[in-house]
Formats: C-alpha cells, sequence, structure tokens
C-alpha cells in the first residue's frame, strides 16, 4: 500500500474545497445527515456549487448503504 493512495485526487469531490469522499464518508458516519450539515463542516458546495449534485448522489448512496445490514454477495 503506497502511502499516497489514501488522498488520491480522484478521492476529491469538491474541488474548490478539496474536499473528499474520505472526509465526507467519516462525517457521514459520524452523524452528519445532510448536504447542509457536510457543507458547513468541510466548505464543500460554498463555493462554485459545481459538487452539489454529487454529493448529494455521494450522501444518498452512502447512507444507503450504511443502512442496511451487510449482505452476503454470494
Ligand atoms: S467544486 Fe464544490 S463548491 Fe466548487
Amino acid at each position: 500500500m503506497h502511502p499516497h493512495q489514501q488522498n488520491k485526487p480522484q478521492d476529491i469531490l469538491c474541488d474548490c474545497s478539496g474536499t473528499t469522499k474520505t472526509k465526507i464518508r467519516q462525517l457521514i458516519q459520524q452523524g452528519s445527515d445532510t448536504l447542509d450539515k457536510i457543507s458547513r463542516a468541510t466548505g464543500a458546495c460554498s463555493g462554485c456549487g459545481a459538487c452539489d449534485y454529487e454529493l448529494m448522489q455521494f450522501l444518498t448512496a452512502e447512507q444507503t448503504r450504511l443502512s442496511q445490514p451487510p449482505q452476503d454477495a454470494s
């Protein structure tokens, strides 16, 4: 595992604030359940707003994932 893989540029969801998906995922797990809370905690979506849709998609997907019991893929 290369140390640099942890914060590779693809992980960035909001370019303006440099907010990563990893960071957002942490916040969601800590109870930030709305786009507004995540935005205030990270600065995401407070610049150009281009990440608005992607952030919403990511939030919804993470919440869905977290609310479902782990399933066996087989
Ligand atoms: S990319 Fe997130 S506010 Fe500009």
